[in-house]
C-alpha cells in the first residue's frame, strides 16, 4: 500500500516537474533559459546577430542616431559607452524596431557582455 503511494507521488511529482521546465522556456525570458556553458566570442556568435538585424541601419554616413554598428570595437563601444544592451532588452522601446529579438538570441549578447567580450 504505501509502496503504492510512493510511487504514486514519485511519478507526481516527476510530471510536475516536467511541466515546468517546459512551460518556462515558452516565456521569452532569458531568465528562464538554461544558462549558455559555450565561450561566446564576437567573431563566431555576435557578429552574425548584430550584421543581419542592426548594421542595415546603423552602418554608414546616414547611420541612424549616428550609431556605427558595424564591426567589433563599435559594437563594443556601442555596449561600453552606449545603451545597447539595454536598448535590445527594452521590449517598450526595443531595437530593433520591429520588436525584440528572441530571448536565446538576445541572451547570447548578454553572455558576450558578462565574458568580458571577447573577439575571437
Ligand atoms: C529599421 C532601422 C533600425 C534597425 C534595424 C536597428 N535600429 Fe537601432 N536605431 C534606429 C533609430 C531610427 C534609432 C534612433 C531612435 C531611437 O533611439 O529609437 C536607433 C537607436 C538605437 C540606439 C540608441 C542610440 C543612442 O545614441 O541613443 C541603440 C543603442 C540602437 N539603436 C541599437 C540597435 C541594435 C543593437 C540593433 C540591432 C539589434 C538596432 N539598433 C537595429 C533604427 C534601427
Amino acid at each position: 500500500m504505501y509502496r503504492k503511494l510512493t510511487l504514486l507521488s514519485l511519478s507526481l511529482i516527476t510530471i510536475a516537474l516536467f511541466n515546468c521546465t517546459t512551460n518556462t522556456i515558452d516565456e521569452g525570458d532569458i531568465e528562464d533559459l538554461p544558462p549558455i556553458v559555450e565561450t561566446i566570442t564576437y567573431d563566431d556568435d555576435v557578429a552574425a546577430i548584430i550584421n543581419s538585424n542592426c548594421v542595415g541601419c546603423h552602418s554608414g554616413p546616414n547611420a541612424n542616431a549616428g550609431l556605427q554598428l558595424n564591426g567589433y570595437a563599435n559594437v563594443r563601444a556601442a555596449t561600453e559607452q552606449g545603451n545597447l544592451l539595454n536598448r535590445i532588452n527594452n521590449s517598450g522601446n526595443p531595437m530593433p524596431p520591429a520588436g525584440v529579438l528572441p530571448a536565446e538570441t538576445r541572451q547570447i549578447i548578454d553572455q558576450w557582455v558578462a565574458d568580458g567580450f571577447l573577439e575571437n
